[in-house]
């Protein structure tokens, strides 16, 4: 197995980073598009033969460092009783429940279970589990009442202990919405939710990355909370965070997925520039600040792959 991933989130030397990229399966590519034409988002999601089609389509592309289980973030509502529902038109929308039966939903965690179980027969790369922040789910269900943070902390802790059962190599979190909040409310909305879920994990042994937007401005709570990675966007110079993150703790980024989406000469000199930065820094993965563009070419995306695995090459020399 190709373990550069879990190494560097060990902090380890190594001669070049690993990179995979946030929505590095979705609509920029043909193939997705393609499938997307037959079915529904929701039936992509949960059905594990085609959520394992499209988890592998990036990885049999580019052959990155590490995949990610395609799924959703909001699919775990479904066991509120909420139904998420996409549209070209309206984007994402959850649909509350509308009576208290829907509650019993656990198609969820056997769907999921059954996706990660095919992924790891087939896989040579780490496999990247996720769950949402409370926050951020609370957030989109509009469920934000310390009750429901509870409830839903609860509930992603066993969606996460079945994922690792299940085979998951590393996991996300992906909190998009707390990072954006006052220093009070990341304190009574987001932190505490976090270090739940962290130290509920702690004695299972798997690598977590936290990610959040704006999370250059917790750089020090997210880091007391011992992650082996934070998720940075592309608010401040990786160089800087990596100076003010504790060194056993790796740094995942930061390139403005605008720049992939667009001309490639800009995105080669944002590559360069962040590469040279980071040369010899310890805990370094490649990542986008957020996810892969709709509209972003898969000639950037390629060239991309190859700039960051050539090191391999030029560090021998
Ligand atoms: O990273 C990956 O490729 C793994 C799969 C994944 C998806 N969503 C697939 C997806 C992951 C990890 C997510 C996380 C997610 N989902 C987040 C956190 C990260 C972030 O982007 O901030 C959030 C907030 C969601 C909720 C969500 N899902 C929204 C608001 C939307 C609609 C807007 C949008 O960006 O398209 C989605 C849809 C969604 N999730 C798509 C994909 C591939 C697009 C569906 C389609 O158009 O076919």
């Amino acid at each position: 197995m190709n373990n550069l991933l879990l190494q560097a989130l060990e902090c380890k030397p190594l001669p070049r980073p690993p990179i995979w990229l946030m929505r590095q399966a979705g609509r920029y590519l043909e193939s997705y598009r393609n499938l997307r034409k037959k079915h529904s988002f929701h039936t992509l999601i949960s059905t594990p033969e085609l959520a394992y089609e499209i988890t592998m389509m990036p990885i049999e592309m580019f052959h990155l460092d590490a995949a990610i289980l395609f799924s959703d973030i909001l699919f775990l509502t479904e066991i509120f009783g909420f139904k998420i529902s996409f549209q070209e038109n309206k984007g994402m929308q959850l649909i509350p429940p509308t009576s208290e039966q829907d509650m019993k939903d656990q198609h969820v965690f056997s769907t999921v279970s059954k996706t990660i179980s095919l992924l790891k027969k087939n896989l040579t790369v780490p496999l990247i589990g996720f769950c949402g922040g409370p926050y951020t789910v609370g957030k989109y269900m509009n469920c934000l009442t310390a009750e429901w943070l509870d409830k839903i902390t609860n509930l992603t802790i066993e969606y996460l202990k079945m994922q690792i059962v299940s085979g998951v190599d590393v996991i996300q979190i992906f909190d998009s919405w707390a990072g954006y909040l006052s220093v009070e409310e990341f304190n009574n909305l987001a932190f505490p939710y976090l270090k739940r879920i962290l130290i509920a994990l702690e004695p299972l042994g798997i690598p977590v990355i936290l990610f959040c937007r704006g999370s250059c401005r917790f750089v020090s709570q997210l880091s007391s909370l011992l992650p082996r990675a934070i998720s940075f966007d592309w608010e401040r110079p990786l160089l800087e965070l990596r100076q003010e993150v504790p060194s056993t703790i790796a740094v995942q980024g930061n390139l403005d997925p605008l720049i992939l989406s667009g001309p490639l000469e800009v995105l080669q000199v944002h590559v360069e520039e962040l590469l040279t930065s980071m040369k010899d820094q310890k805990g370094f993965i490649f990542n986008l600040g957020h996810g892969v563009l709709p509209h972003t070419p898969v000639e950037n995306v390629q060239w991309l792959v190859h700039r960051v695995k050539a090191l391999n090459s030029l560090s021998r020399q």
